[in-house]
């Protein structure tokens, strides 16, 4: 049972899952959220499934004994490949991106045609299509591994020529499929959803998983006071947290070791 009078705790593989509290904070803006990045250890997209779920049981229990009442898996990688072991090692309810995303997907398509952009761990575990999949079997999914976008978005990259060209050179492949639907499955893509919107056009429904479970989640209370915690903590933290929250947690953020 989720336990509304504590905090939310949040976690991600680094920064990208505060795109996912953005969210869940228009939603609910008096919740208090625990956010934990694992900046010492991103990324888990290139990793394997027993590496994130140990580093993911590892943020999982760093939350619950700050005491929350619910986690939410923010990031993608570690929705698809650990929430299982997280759901067992923590004994606080955990909602996941993947869940909410391939419910929003299967709701939105009209020509039953979904397309799934991710990491590389993320799109090797077909999470998402085995999520949609189970909604609706009729559904066909197209999934593409979009690996040089994070490291460019973590730069800053979220306009101009470079980023134009690399999602142009993954895009192609995206029009090919004919989708009217198109899952953003990353914590970063947000960033560039303007982006995509610009080269895919306006047929093309871009669903948001961060937004998604955000709306999933029961009301929330509290008194909006947020905590950040980070495994590391380099000159750059800060400009990067805001780019993914929009203002800055300097000083609200500390460093932990999870081991
Ligand atoms: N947070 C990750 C995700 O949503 C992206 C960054 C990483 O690879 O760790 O899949």
């Amino acid at each position: 049972m989720l336990r509304r009078d504590r905090p939310i705790g949040v976690f991600d593989s680094g920064l990208g899952g505060l795109t996912v509290v953005k969210e869940i904070k228009k939603i609910n803006p008096q919740a208090d959220v625990v956010y934990l990045g694992d900046t010492a250890r991103i990324p888990y997209g290139t990793r394997s499934k027993q590496v994130v779920e140990e580093f993911s049981v590892q943020d999982a229990k760093f939350l619950e004994k700050q005491g929350v009442g619910a986690i939410v898996i923010a990031c993608n990688t570690a929705s698809a490949l650990a929430t299982q072991a997280v759901s067992q090692a923590v004994k606080v309810p955990v909602y996941e991106v993947i869940t909410a995303g391939s419910q929003a997907a299967a709701a939105a398509t009209h020509s039953l045609r979904v397309g799934v952009i991710g990491t590389r761990a993320t799109i090797g575990s077909h999470a998402y299509a085995i999520g949609i999949k189970d909604l609706n079997p009729k559904i066909i999914i197209h999934e593409l591994a979009c690996p040089l976008l994070v490291p460019l978005i973590e730069e800053g990259e979220t306009k101009g020529e470079i980023i134009n060209l690399v999602l142009s050179k993954y895009l192609k492949q995206v029009k090919q499929w004919r989708v009217d639907t198109l899952i953003l499955g990353c914590t970063h893509y947000p960033l560039i959803e303007r982006l995509i919107r610009s080269q895919l056009g306006n047929n093309v429904r871009l669903i948001n998983s961060g937004e998604e479970v955000a709306k999933r989640l029961p009301k929330l209370t509290g008194k909006g006071k947020d905590k950040y915690f980070v495994t590391d903590m380099t000159p750059r933290f800060i400009k990067t947290a805001r780019l993914f929250l929009g203002y800055d947690i300097g000083d609200k953020t500390e460093r932990v070791k999870l081991t």
